[in-house]
């Protein structure tokens, strides 16, 4: 206390003879304020009360335009030092695309379309985000908040690879396993005799094709320089018979497809979905649905500061501040007033919105491209994927228009599962939109069945469908920069006067709540450092 009271003492001798921005310098220097250089989302440290205390100011308030993720924990972030924040959020619930639909949530969407899902209890689907890395910040948020999470199982082995129109193997489900183990067969023999022949040998010294011969036997599981390197297939693939007691060794799965079969079916290029940075295992989701988050958040602000069904109109920035006009839940025009407005909603929606910060912001915030993107949720009787197919979560990625199959990676064994019938992207996920939720359904489940069999459609209980662009207030799954170098992803990222702009779509973790996380932690700290600077 004593050592902690000494430095108190110094600061406000600091304070008082060198202004509020030489203490905050030298607050940096002590390691108890953010720097420009500690900004970066890594260091980030959220202001504090002491910040305030210590140079006799007071926080300001600060409107906050969205109850997704940035607008959220922009107002968790400086609720911390007691900024007075206030949400206005359009749409009845917090966390914009981190949106979990259970049994009872509607949706009505632009083009008048309207559901009610019908999920029965513990059943849900994430219409939005679904699952975090292993590296984001988002997660680091969840344990301070006390999120509970599980595992999201982003790749299986035993979930299939599908094509319709690929090769002689067309329309024959594969599992993943089996298609690797063909991929990397084929490809391991191929480089090992062009290795043996001396093909390479311009690029490799003769140390080095003995290792890269050993690599290639052990990844493609080939045979040996007298079986000629061959891949003819290994228990990798998995069996058609299982191992089991004494006598039964089992029977593998055979036998492998020919090398130019492998090759036509383009498997081969799906592995690199489990290379990425972002979509590697393992990874995670909270327990009992992704707008958990959301939940968190919303409540650590307190239910005050989030007005819902409060429709932004105006933005007027001031000499001495920021007045948002709005609609409020009963349909009358109201004014907030702030010091400070942070605008995170998704840049083509407030492209549209009126303001006075002139015709550059305007085009800017109308330059990234929304994406079109959709989801369905199956929810069956039955958990015939883990009962029939024995597949436990995982992605069935097809080179139909549904995209990509996901299974639960909750409630194993239970009675009742919810799949991911599609979650399609650009012009697939505009294909379904164009249908009434029936004929999305219908058109999921005849595609189901071409991988599944009947089941896919005989146990189907209810569906429940979003085409994200076609969403109210949120208009696009997420958006792409045609360039952030030519000045208007620079441009959003400071502020226009007293507005800021925060939101996933000005982070370089575009579609993923880490890059809301991360850019709304950049805007606390700017923000932070203007009021005490200033
Ligand atoms: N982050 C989004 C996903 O994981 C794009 O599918």
């Amino acid at each position: 206390m004593r050592t902690g009271g000494t430095r108190r003492d110094f600061l406000k001798a600091v304070g008082v003879a060198g202004g509020a921005g030489v203490l905050y310098e030298t607050m940096g220097a002590l390691g108890l304020a953010p720097t420009p250089a500690q900004a970066a989302v890594t260091d980030f440290a959220a202001p504090t009360a002491a910040d305030f205390t210590l140079t006799g100011r007071s926080a300001k308030k600060v409107v906050i335009l969205g109850a997704g993720i940035a607008g959220l924990a922009t107002a968790y972030e400086l609720g911390k030092a007691g900024y007075r924040c206030q949400i206005l959020e359009a749409k009845d619930r917090p966390g914009g695309r981190n949106w979990t639909v259970r049994g009872g949530t509607e949706l009505r969407d632009l083009d008048g379309q309207y559901q009610k899902a019908r999920f029965s209890e513990g059943q849900y689907m994430n219409a939005g985000p679904g699952r975090v890395a292993q590296s984001m910040v988002t997660l680091d948020y969840c344990r301070e908040l006390g999120v509970a999470l599980e595992t999201f199982v982003n790749q299986n082995a035993d979930a299939y690879i599908f094509n319709e129109n690929a090769g002689p193997m067309s329309g024959r489900p594969t599992r993943w396993r089996t298609a690797k183990t063909d991929v990397y067969g084929y490809v391991s023999e191929l480089l090992s005799k062009a290795t043996d022949r001396g093909a390479l040998d311009a690029e490799l010294s003769a140390d080095d094709k003995e290792r890269l011969l050993a690599f290639l036997r052990s990844f493609g599981a080939i045979g040996n320089k007298s079986q000629g390197f061959a891949y003819t297939g290994s228990d990798r693939r998995g069996y058609s018979v299982e191992p089991g007691a004494a006598d039964e060794a089992g029977t593998v799965l055979g036998p492998a497809p020919s090398m130019t079969e492998v090759l036509a079916s383009a498997y081969g290029q799906r592995f690199s979905f489990e290379l990425g940075y972002d979509q590697a295992m393992m990874m995670l989701q909270p327990v009992g649905g992704m707008d958990r988050i959301a939940y968190a958040l919303a409540k650590a602000v307190g239910t005050p500061r989030i007005s819902y069904n409060s429709e932004v109109r105006r933005i007027t920035d001031l000499p001495d501040g920021v007045e948002v006009t709005y609609r409020d839940a009963h349909g009358r025009e109201r004014v907030e007033r702030a010091d400070f407005c942070v605008a995170a909603l998704p840049p083509h929606v407030l492209a549209k919105i009126p303001h006075n910060l002139g015709t550059a912001v305007t085009s800017a915030l109308a330059y990234p491209v929304p994406n079109s993107v959709g989801k369905i949720g199956l929810e069956y009787k039955s958990r015939w994927w883990e009962e029939r197919d024995r597949i436990y979560g995982g992605i069935t990625p097809t080179d139909m228009d549904l995209d990509n199959i996901w299974y639960p990676s909750y409630g194993f064994h239970g009675k009742r599962g919810t799949v991911i019938g599609y979650y399609n992207t650009g012009a697939h996920a505009q294909v379904y939109s164009q249908l009434s939720p029936a004929e999305r359904t219908a058109r999921a489940v005849a595609q189901g069945v071409k991988i599944h069999g009947d089941v896919y459609r005989t146990e189907l209980a209810t569906s429940f469908s979003v085409a994200w662009h076609r969403t109210p207030y949120i208009e696009g799954g997420w958006v792409s920069w045609p360039s952030r170098t030519s000045g208007e992803y620079d441009l959003l990222n400071r502020p226009a006067g007293r507005v800021y702009f925060a939101g996933d779509w000005l982070s370089y973790f575009i579609a993923w709540q880490a890059g809301a996380f991360d850019s709304a932690r950049k805007v606390v700290t700017d923000l932070h450092q203007r009021v005490m600077t200033s």
